[in-house]
């Protein structure tokens, strides 16, 4: 009830008019501390290279920060970008990552919240397993912050920082639209279709943006799915697992390109998925045929970027600079923990199933071969020797 209020207040007050990226609304004002002094049990956190701690005046107090899984380059950046930034801030960070295991991500949240952290930040490796342990998270007045995936079916979710999820499958669908000229073109055109995992809510958020797009195409014929897989369950790909994408495009060339058939396009919400896709069509498919098709992204993971450099083998990918997420979640740590109100500007979209999140979308930003060097390395978030 109160968050709807907060949320009503938020939408007229805060709601900025457009997404320009992260970092444009200012923390509110300091108000009175909030949350009571944790009791100092806290175990450290195994994790990430930390570097000191910057002896910034603190504003106190400690914050979880729960990610996924080692395995993908970008939680990574995200949980050392947190850390960072977090540190410089004055907070104290306790960083875990989960090995995309759903108790111990539990169970690293129920510490987080025994050893008295007064935030916490969580990368859900799935959206609906954390409802109890948050539960107990609420009770003990701990605030929490979904980080880049929604946690679902819970009302202990005060915020949420992420993307516009959406807007990254639109630009995905739209990349296609345009380089194939659908708008012009009769086709038919071959398309297969790779999403990520089924839990994840982002998942549905990119597969929706894309197919927004790419629908009205396959519904006239311009566009045809040859092995039949359209709907969110059958291009789903659990655990994002580049290995899993991998099996599934081989059976789908065997059954569908084998015979010299041309494939034109596949659309993969994700680079690890995109790299099981590639690495079937490198064994599969590129001997045999004359083409290769388009190849979407989103991540810009090293090695994707080296993709896009190398003769296009995949297209492009959605570049989301996590250190502008971390830039914008910190000043919602920093917020909450002074008492006040996070800067948000979506108050409707990310309906959770119980409350609608308040949330803070960064905008996600389209990369290819031909601006990759302004944006990954004059930005310095890699260096060219990264992409060597
Ligand atoms: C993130 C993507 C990421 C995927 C797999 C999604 O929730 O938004 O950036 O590629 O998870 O880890």
């Amino acid at each position: 009830m109160k968050k709807k209020i907060i949320g009503a207040l938020l939408s007229v007050a805060m709601v900025t008019s457009a997404l320009v990226g992260c970092g444009s609304a200012a923390a509110p004002a300091a108000e009175a501390p909030a949350a009571e002094a944790p009791a100092e049990t806290a175990e450290e956190a195994p994790a990430a290279e930390a570097e000191a701690p910057a002896e910034a005046p603190a504003a106190g107090g400690k914050v979880g920060v729960s990610m996924p899984t080692k395995d993908l380059q970008r939680w990574n950046q995200d949980g050392d970008n947190m850390k960072k930034q977090l540190e410089e801030a004055g907070y104290e960070v306790d960083l875990q990552y989960a090995s995309n295991d759903i108790p111990t991500q539990v169970s690293q949240i129920e510490n987080m919240i025994s050893a008295g952290d007064k935030v916490l930040v969580i990368a859900p490796i799935e959206g609906d397993s954390l409802g109890t342990v948050l539960q107990q998270a609420k009770e003990a007045g701990v605030a929490v912050i979904a980080y880049d995936r929604l946690i679902m079916a819970s009302d202990a979710v005060n915020y949420y920082a992420t993307f516009d999820n959406k807007l990254v499958g639109t630009k995905q669908g739209q990349y296609i639209e345009e380089k194939l000229d659908l708008k012009n073109q009769k086709g038919p055109f071959n398309l297969e279709i790779f999403t990520g995992d089924p839990g994840d809510n982002n998942a549905r958020f990119f597969y929706g943006g894309a197919m927004e797009v790419l629908q009205p195409y396959i519904d006239s014929g311009v566009l045809v799915v040859k092995s039949g897989q359209v709907e969110f369950d059958k291009v789903a790909t659990p655990g994002w697992a580049t290995e899993a994408a991998q099996s599934r495009m081989d059976a789908i060339i065997s059954a569908n390109y084998a015979d010299g058939t041309k494939l034109d396009a596949v659309l993969c919400s994700n680079d690890s998925t995109a790299l099981g896709a590639i690495n079937s069509l490198q064994a599969n498919y590129a001997g045999s045929h004359d083409n290769w098709p388009i190849v979407t992204g989103q991540d810009c993971d090293k090695p994707n970027v080296k993709l896009m450099l190398d003769n296009g083998k995949q297209s492009m990918s959605i570049f989301k600079d996590t250190r502008d997420l971390a830039a914008q979640t910190v000043k919602m740590v920093d917020a909450i923990m002074k008492g006040g109100e996070a800067p948000v500007n979506d108050t409707e979209s990310y309906d959770n199933g119980v409350i609608k999140v308040p949330s803070y979308l960064c905008e996600p930003v389209f990369a290819d071969a031909d601006n990759y060097k302004t944006l990954l390395i004059d930005s310095g978030y890699y260096t060219e020797d990264d992409l060597k």
